[in-house]
């Protein structure tokens, strides 16, 4: 018996002008935006049943109604919401899906190219070039965070150094920091779905002989030592395990995920053992290198 592939998507028609908020909240599970006249179609997906698309879709709500205020978009009523649900063939989704990714320069040292533009030329050959294959994890590119921290590797001079990606979501980082040269990438995620897609990733992208994948939490971080970690969580996520990350066995320190209202929080508790390095700011996002003097 052949099984079929299917995803569980849910979907919300929600006022357009809420579409600038999307480049303000970090999303870490799988979802997408299309633009219909003055709405926006936002859906979210899971390959596991309804229940957890839904899950996800009330969490884009909640975060949309939190934030409408800050843009001075009108309150919008999220009791009046109607969420459409849909069984997905996998393979059609991701065909459908890839068709709004565009290749993303950075810097003009790295280009993150979907899976489905595989092939095709691209007008520097010396620009390493990752293919990503699956949306189902955060880090296609688009994001602020994930374009600073991007950018952070591009201008390292990575030749044999080894790099920790602590939340490696698609892989995306670390398999930029094999192909800018790192000699070891030591990549991971406590999601199951991030580390399979990131395996595929680095896979597809030849460079598993470099970059290794694990399963696990941030308290791996004691077990590493690096040149350079690269993190790109949460706010909450990095004060948390603020000794964990500043305690890690590295020489630098690259942290993105938050905005600018947590920035000074983050220096001032890093600061206190580490000194100040980089800074970038993109769309009100913020990455902040540490480094051990
Ligand atoms: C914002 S995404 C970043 C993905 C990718 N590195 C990028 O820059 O686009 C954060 C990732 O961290 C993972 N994560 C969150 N908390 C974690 C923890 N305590 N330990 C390991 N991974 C974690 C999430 O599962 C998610 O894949």
């Amino acid at each position: 018996m052949i099984m079929e592939d299917f995803l569980y998507s849910v979907s919300a028609i929600l006022p357009r002008k809420l579409e600038p908020i999307f480049e303000l909240i970090s999303l870490d599970f799988p979802y997408s935006l299309e633009t219909i006249n003055e709405s926006i179609k936002v859906t979210t997906y899971s390959s596991e049943s309804f229940e957890e698309a839904e899950t996800y879709l009330k969490k884009i709500v909640e975060l949309l109604t939190k934030d409408a205020d800050l843009l001075n978009v009108d309150f919008f009523e999220r009791e009046q919401i109607n969420f459409y649900r849909e069984k997905l063939n996998k393979d059609k989704y991701y065909n459908e899906y890839k068709k709004y990714l565009k290749p993303i320069k950075v810097l003009d040292k790295i280009i993150i190219v979907p899976n489905s533009s595989l092939g095709e030329e691209f007008d520097d050959f010396r620009i390493p070039v990752v293919f990503l294959s699956s949306l189902l994890a955060f880090g296609t590119g688009s994001h602020p965070t994930t374009r600073m921290c991007l950018e952070y590797l591009a201008e390292q001079n990575l030749k044999n150094k080894i790099v920790v990606d602590a939340g490696t979501g698609s892989g995306i980082l670390a398999i930029a920091a094999a192909k800018l040269g790192a000699k070891r990438v030591v990549a991971f995620d406590k999601d199951q779905v991030a580390v399979s897609v990131a395996r595929s990733n680095v896979k597809l992208n030849g460079v598993d002989d470099i970059v290794e994948v694990i399963e696990g939490e941030l308290d791996l971080l004691e077990s590493l030592k690096a040149d350079i970690l690269v993190a790109n969580l949460t706010s909450e996520i990095i004060l948390d395990n603020f000794s964990i990350l500043a305690n890690a066995s590295v020489n630098r320190i690259g942290l993105s995920g938050f905005l600018k209202a947590d920035e000074q929080e983050i220096i001032d508790r890093f600061s206190a053992s580490l000194s100040e390095g980089i800074k970038k700011e993109s769309s009100g996002w913020v990455f902040l290198e540490f480094r051990r003097v």
